[in-house]
């Protein structure tokens, strides 16, 4: 795969070690406005953002996965493989499946089931435990409990459909104790240990498929700010 990749138009080395993947390129462009010094825009294709600077000192960048463990898959393959990127730090929104969770809860995605076929493909048909990385979950762990940001780690459903026919089944895994449905995890997982990268999910809870409370846009934005502060923190820390 040459560099710029088909969907990267980053030059080599454009990219630092870790980057922190939003699904919504606006917001990657929010967290380097607002948190990064320096920031650059290192791809644009298809509009699907990216950006490097520095945080506090450390060379960081923040990109874009778009929605879904396709999309979320060929950029972070590419990342891996054509710019190096070792740590994949995704922060992303949830909707929360058991009462114990809040919403504005932050989650460590310690697993991530999937109803994709993505990690079977890769797996020769067996299940594989999506897993995120123990030292970057350890590490954003740690740092929660310096920033004092409360956490909930556990396991999380990446799902293919948003809209499901049959919301049911939300109800199971709830009762097999996942805590949330989001959608890129699992992918993301399964990347990382084809390619030899180490990834971690931290997801906000911004509705909650039980009680359908939702976040305001204003509660979006500082619940998310949590969230955002506690990736940077791990990024520098690992
Ligand atoms: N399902 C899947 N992904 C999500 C949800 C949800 O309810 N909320 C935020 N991301």
């Amino acid at each position: 795969m040459p560099t710029p990749t088909p969907h990267i138009s980053a030059a080599p080395g454009d990219f630092a070690e870790t980057v922190l993947l939003p699904g919504d390129p606006r917001r990657a462009r929010h967290v380097a406005d607002r948190y990064l010094e320096g920031a650059r825009e290192v791809t644009a294709v298809r509009g699907m953002l990216g950006f490097t600077g520095t945080y506090r000192g450390h060379r960081l960048s923040v990109m874009g996965t778009g929605m879904g463990i396709p999309s979320a898959s060929i950029y972070t393959t590419e990342l891996i493989k054509e710019y190096r990127v070792r740590n994949l730090i995704r922060i992303g929104t949830c909707g929360a499946m058991r009462l114990e969770v809040k919403v504005r809860d932050v989650i460590l995605a310690m697993g991530a089931c999937t109803d994709s076929g993505v990690n079977r493909a890769r797996f020769a048909g067996a299940d594989f435990a999506a897993v995120a990385d123990y030292h970057l979950l350890r590490t954003a762990a740690d740092t929660a409990s310096r920033l004092g940001t409360p956490v909930h780690v556990g396991s999380v459903i990446s799902g293919d459909l948003f809209y499901h026919p049959t919301p049911a089944v939300f109800e199971r895994y709830a009762a097999m104790g996942v805590l949330a449905a989001e959608m890129e995890a699992a992918g993301i997982y399964g990347v990382a240990a084809e390619h030899g990268g180490r990834a971690l999910a931290i997801c906000t809870v911004s509705d909650h498929l039980l009680s359908h409370e939702a976040m305001t846009v204003e509660e979006r934005e500082t619940s998310i700010a949590a969230m955002v502060e506690l990736a940077l923190e791990t990024a520098i820390a690992l």
